[in-house]
């Protein structure tokens, strides 16, 4: 139905305006146990083979939501009533934000993808902490710069806001690969990183999970060293990957000069590639976050199968539309009926020779 008929009015229409009307929708529906119940009825689907423990949190199901969807944490009851078993909300900087000028979101539909220069629009740590109202599933909380912090004082951003929102979230996520805030993607340098992990581990009184997400267009040595240094500090997991800024294989070529972040269909291979080289390298230990064009439950066993734990989406939402996430739960569960598999354990990673590493 969202294909035939929705899908094509719906990219009539601006992209960032159907956001906002999605949001708008979004809250409405979040007012109304009723209407929570008959999405829920409509798009939710469980089994207990898709339950699991990953680090130290109980997921329904492994599928969540992406960053920068809800970035001011306003549909939570809803993403949990469609299906999801998680959802990351912001990025959230420490203070309000209007992002960059509009236009800055588009769909590239030949490519599968959309390219966004959004530049971490969002209400404000402080303001999020009050309106924030947390379901009972695991909710990440995504933290970045302010675009006018110079990148020697980031760490401060970070601290700010995780100490603001420490106990609204179960798992906090260190944003150091969107490429729409000036010289955030430095903060990958281990000096950089080393010094954001330590400072919110010091101050993590709760244990929150801390996660780091990354960019697909760093080099393999490059994300072997972040993998290393989040084994050594402790790090929780690692979230792979961000919007690449990699545009030379688009087919909608107008959009190869413009700035911002290509996520959907021309990232996946690449996204999955670096699940498998993280999970190869850290042996399992370092659980991933698997995210970057899953359109499909093909998609999605295929992260899963290359290392990721867990997995999100958000550009595969736009194109299929919300019935994606019984799609994927199902396909994922008829998989493993067929391989007599009973745990979603016994799939992760399972097509990576771990012993191979060198
Ligand atoms: C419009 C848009 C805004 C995004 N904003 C954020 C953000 O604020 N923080 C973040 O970490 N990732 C952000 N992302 C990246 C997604 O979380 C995800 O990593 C990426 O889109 C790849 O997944 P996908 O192919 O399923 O979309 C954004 C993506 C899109 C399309």
């Amino acid at each position: 139905m969202y294909e035939s008929w929705l899908r094509p009015l719906l990219f009539t229409i601006d992209p960032e305006q159907v956001h906002n009307l999605t949001i708008k929708l979004g809250k409405i529906i979040c007012q109304s146990q009723f209407g929570l119940r008959r999405l829920s009825a409509w798009f939710a689907y469980d089994h207990p083979y898709l339950q699991q423990e990953v680090m130290g949190m109980k997921f329904q199901n492994p599928l969540g939501l992406a960053a920068g969807f809800d970035k001011n944490a306003e549909l939570l009851p809803l993403w949990q009533a469609i299906g999801f078993g998680f959802a990351e909300v912001g990025t959230i900087t420490p203070q309000p934000q209007t992002g960059n000028p509009r236009p800055r979101l588009f769909r590239l539909v030949e490519d599968e993808a959309i390219l966004n220069r959004m530049g971490f629009n969002n209400r404000g740590a402080a303001a999020i902490r009050e309106s924030i109202i947390k379901p009972h599933f695991p909710v990440g909380i995504n933290l970045g710069k302010q675009k006018e912090t110079p990148i020697d004082l980031a760490v401060q951003d970070y601290l700010v806001s995780f100490n603001l929102l420490q106990e609204k979230g179960d798992y906090f996520v260190i944003n150091v690969s969107s490429p729409n805030t000036p010289n955030l993607r430095d903060l990958q340098a281990i000096k950089y990183l080393d010094e954001i992990i330590s400072a919110l581990t010091s101050v993590n009184v709760q244990r929150k999970p801390l996660l780091v997400k990354i960019a697909p267009d760093l080099s393999d040595p490059d994300i072997l060293e972040i993998v290393d240094l989040c084994l050594a500090r402790g790090v929780a997991g690692i979230i792979a990957t961000n919007t690449t800024i990699a545009k030379q294989n688009l087919k909608s070529s107008r959009f190869v000069a413009e700035p911002g972040g290509i996520s959907g269909a021309p990232l996946q291979a690449r996204s999955t590639a670096v699940i498998s080289l993280i999970y190869r390298h850290s042996q399992g230990r370092l659980p991933i976050i698997g995210v970057g064009g899953i359109f499909s439950a093909a998609d999605a066993w295929q992260k899963l199968t290359a290392g990721a734990s867990l997995l999100q989406v958000y550009t595969g939402l736009v194109y299929r539309g919300p019935g994606l996430i019984r799609e994927i739960l199902q396909g994922i569960t008829e998989r493993m009926q067929q391989q007599n598999i009973t745990d979603l354990k016994a799939i992760i990673g399972s097509t990576i020779d771990r012993v191979t590493e060198t």
